[in-house]
C-alpha cells in the first residue's frame, strides 16, 4: 500500500511538472482586420499584439486538489431573525380530572332586630297629636326602640314585622295610627261601645336605614283614650326584622 501511494506521488509529480513546463497552448484567432481598399492610406496596424496570437493557460486544479481537511471550528452565532407570527390555536385538551373538596365554609351571621314594649298607663287624646310612650321593655335588641321618643329607629334594613295591641276605654272612641317616619301605614280603630275591648293590628314593613317606626293617638277633635293600669299592661308595641336587605 504504501508503496503504490509512493508511486502515485512520483507520477503526479511529473506530470505536475511537464503541465507547468509544458502549458496548454489553445491558439485564439486574431480578431479580423477591418477591409480595405489598395488605394486606401495604409495606416499602421494597432501593435503587433494584435497580430500575435493570444496564449492563455488553463490549469486543470482539480487535478492539484489535496486530502479533506479538518473541520473548522464553529462560527459565531448571526443575529437573531424577525418574530414570526402566531401560529393557530391548537386543539383543545382532555377533560381535567375532579378537584378536591374545598376548606367548609364560615355560617352566614344572620342580623337581627327586635322590640317589644308595654305600657301601664292609660291616656287621652289632646288638642294636639301624642305619641304613645311605653314604660316596660319586654326586649329591646341594640336599643333599636327609644324608650324616651317612643319611635323604633332602624338600623338593618329589610323587611320588619309590626304588632301593636290596645284596650279601648268603654263610651269613647280609640283610634290611633301606625307610622312609618310621617306617613300612616295602617289603624286601630274602635267605636265608642259599652264594652271595652281589646284591639290589634298588624303588619309588614320595608324599612330603610334610619326610618322610624311609631304608633301616635288622634287629636282631641274624634275625643279617644286607650286603656291601662298598674296591676296590668293592656298595651304592647312589638316588631323584629324578618329579613334584612343584605341576605
Ligand atoms: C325617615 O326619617 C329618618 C330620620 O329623619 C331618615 O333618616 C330617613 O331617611 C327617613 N326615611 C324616609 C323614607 O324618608
Amino acid at each position: 500500500m504504501a508503496r503504490s501511494r509512493d508511486r502515485g506521488a512520483v507520477m503526479f509529480e511529473a506530470l505536475l511538472s511537464t503541465l507547468l513546463f509544458l502549458p496548454w497552448v489553445t491558439p485564439v484567432p486574431p480578431t479580423p482586420t477591418p477591409c480595405q481598399r489598395c488605394c486606401d492610406h495604409l495606416e499602421p496596424p494597432e501593435g503587433d499584439v494584435a497580430h500575435m496570437p493570444e496564449i492563455r493557460t488553463h490549469i486543470d486544479m482539480t487535478i492539484l486538489k489535496g486530502e479533506k481537511g479538518d473541520r473548522g471550528e464553529r462560527g459565531t452565532p448571526g443575529i437573531q431573525g424577525v418574530e414570526g407570527q402566531p401560529g393557530r390555536a391548537g386543539p383543545d385538551g382532555p377533560k381535567g380530572s375532579k378537584g378536591g373538596s374545598g376548606p367548609p365554609g364560615v355560617p352566614c351571621q344572620r342580623q337581627h332586630a327586635a322590640f317589644s314594649v308595654g305600657r301601664r298607663k292609660a291616656l287621652h287624646s289632646e288638642e294636639h297629636y301624642q305619641t304613645l310612650l311605653f314604660d316596660v321593655t319586654f326586649v329591646n335588641l341594640d336599643d333599636d326602640f327609644d324608650m324616651f321618643s317612643g319611635r323604633f329607629r332602624c338600623r338593618v334594613p329589610g323587611i320588619y314585622f309590626f304588632n301593636v295591641n290596645v284596650h279601648t276605654w268603654n263610651f269613647k272612641e280609640t283610634y290611633l295610627h301606625v307610622m312609618q317616619n310621617d306617613t300612616e301605614r295602617a289603624i286601630v280603630y274602635a267605636q265608642p261601645s259599652e264594652r271595652s275591648i281589646m284591639q290589634s293590628q298588624s303588619l309588614m314593613l320595608p324599612m330603610g336605614r334610619g326610618d322610624q317606626v311609631w304608633l301616635r293617638l288622634f287629636k282631641r277633635e274624634r275625643e279617644n283614650a286607650i286603656y291601662s293600669d298598674d296591676t296590668d299592661i293592656y298595651v304592647t308595641f312589638n316588631g323584629h326584622l324578618i329579613k334584612s336587605d343584605e341576605e
